[in-house]
Formats: structure tokens, C-alpha cells, sequence
């Protein structure tokens, strides 16, 4: 049976309820400041709305986040957030953010994955992050990238040990040909991240990739449509990236966008949508 699911990314739903001033020390000050000038403006959560109901008019089984489903990892943020995909009729799989990761405090009290577990649910190692979601022949890989970075910067890692665990996961479902689909924030293909904002480990993730494969990678974080590669050992392996799917933004390969997927051993297929102001509509990939 084929997996059928919509990939969104970078939804940045926003719900500042209850939250009080001294919230705002340290990082949160850029970030309220950047909030308040770009994001109140640029993103709609009705957009989203809109893209999961088209995804389950196409007969999506399945709604995928790869990152920043919150803008200051703000405990009424991920609260709202995890009513909001709680409520929309479809399983969810979803991995963080560099915005789900805003403070030192946030990583340290492990709040996204407290609100979020049971999106993320799985064979993991040593309950640590890959996780692992089987779906007959295929595979959803969840890595996360998610660590504070300095004010104005918003790079991610992946880490050494998290990378051992992902070539451990890969060789093993590699050898039992199951279609591996690997989930991450940051774009892993060197040159695709504007500065302060790449994963700083890219190159050791793309040897991880180069020596033992996946089918496909999803990323976020650029909120642009973006079609790259990484070398595998059979070939090129496709790297999509997707846009905010609650961006406002009008600029071609900006506006908000999903995608509709259906993997199998045989095929991976995808039809991209993009918002045109009132609808999503069916774009040309
Ligand atoms: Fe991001």
C-alpha cells in the first residue's frame, strides 16, 4: 500500500495568550522584534487551514511538519499548535524547528517534545532523535536539527551521535528495501541556506547520505519551493524543499505551498500546490 501525505513546513502559528513580558529576556527580544515587524504580517494561519483541507480532499492520510511550528517556543505557542494538528482528522508526523528550539530553557525542559510526542511516536534509539515511522514498505525518518542558536542566527546540527544513529537506521532499513523518506528543517545541500542560517553539519550528514542512501528528503527553513540532490550510492537522492504554508508572500517559489506525496517501492510521486492569494492551486514541478 502507498503512503499518501501532505508535507508542510514552517507554519509558525502564533499565540502569545497569557504571555507576560520577562518571557521576552534574552533571545525573544530580536524575535518578538522580528515577529512583530515580518511575521505578524506575512503569515495567516487560515492558509493552513486551507492546505489540510485540500490535502484531505486529495485523500492525504497523512499531514507531515518538517519545523518551526511556533515562533518562539512559547509553552501557549506549542499548546495552540498541538490543539490546532490535534483537530484536522489525519495522523500527523511532525520534527523541529530552529523556532521550536528558541531558548536554552525550551531545550533544556525538552517542551517541544513534551507537547509533540505523540507526533513523533516510533522505534527510536536510546529515545533519542531519529525516529523511526513504519508504513508497510515505507519509512518516515524524523531527524531533528534543533538547537539554540545566538541572537539573529538560526542555524541547526544534527549532531555526531544523532548521525551515527541515522546511519545505523538507514543501512538497516536499506536492507530490508523499505522506501526511506528522511525529515529535516534545514536544507542539507550546501550553497541552498542564506548566511547564519545553514546546518552546520551539512557535510557530514551528506557522507551519512552518501554511504548508505534514501530515497527521498524533505526539508523546511528556506520558505521557498526548492528542488535539490545529494549524492547516494545508487544515484541522486531528491532533496524537495517546501515553503511556509501560512505565508501570505505573493513572489514566485515564496507563496505558501504543500505538497502531495505518494511513495511506494515502485514510485515516488508528487504534485505541488501553491497559494494564489484565495486558493491553493496545482503547480508545475
Ligand atoms: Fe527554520
Amino acid at each position: 500500500m502507498p503512503l499518501r501525505f501532505v508535507h508542510v513546513s514552517d507554519i509558525h502559528l502564533l499565540d502569545l495568550q497569557g504571555v507576560r513580558p520577562w518571557h521576552y529576556l534574552n533571545k525573544r527580544i530580536t524575535g518578538r522584534v522580528n515577529l512583530a515587524l515580518k511575521r505578524r504580517r506575512g503569515h495567516d494561519e487560515q492558509i493552513f487551514d486551507r492546505a489540510v483541507e485540500h490535502g484531505l480532499a486529495l485523500g492525504a492520510e497523512r499531514l507531515v511538519v518538517t519545523g518551526d511550528l511556533s515562533n518562539l517556543s512559547l509553552p501557549s505557542e506549542f499548546a495552540h499548535v498541538r490543539r490546532r494538528l490535534a483537530s484536522i482528522g489525519l495522523p500527523v508526523t511532525v520534527i523541529p524547528g530552529n523556532h521550536d528550539a528558541y531558548t536554552k530553557g525550551v531545550v533544556r525542559d525538552n517542551l517541544f517534545d513534551l507537547h509533540f510526542r505523540e507526533f513523533m511516536d516510533g522505534e527510536r534509539v536510546d529515545g533519542d532523535f531519529p525516529f523511526v515511522q513504519r508504513f508497510d514498505e515505507v519509512a518516515l525518518i524524523g531527524v531533528s536539527t534543533a538547537v539554540t542558536s545566538l541572537p539573529l542566527y538560526a542555524t541547526g546540527t544534527v549532531g555526531r551521535d544523532q548521525l551515527e544513529r541515522l546511519d545505523a537506521v538507514l543501512a538497516r532499513l536499506g536492507e530490508q528495501h523499505v522506501v526511506r523518506v528522511v525529515l529535516i528543517h534545514h536544507p542539507p545541500v550546501a550553497g541552498v541556506a542564506k548566511a547564519r542560517h545553514d546546518l552546520r553539519d551539512l557535510d557530514a550528514f551528506g557522507e551519512v547520505i552518501a554511504r548508505r542512501g534514501a530515497e527521498l528528503i524533505l526539508h523546511g527553513h528556506e520558505h521557498r519551493n526548492l528542488d535539490t540532490i545529494l549524492p547516494g550510492p545508487g544515484g541522486a537522492v531528491p532533496v524537495h524543499g517546501i515553503a511556509s504554508g501560512t505565508s501570505r508572500s505573493q513572489r514566485p517559489g515564496h507563496e505558501a505551498a504543500f505538497s502531495l506525496y505518494q511513495v511506494d517501492r515502485h514510485r515516488i510521486h508528487r504534485e505541488l500546490y501553491t497559494w494564489n492569494g484565495t486558493s491553493f492551486a496545482r503547480a508545475h514541478v
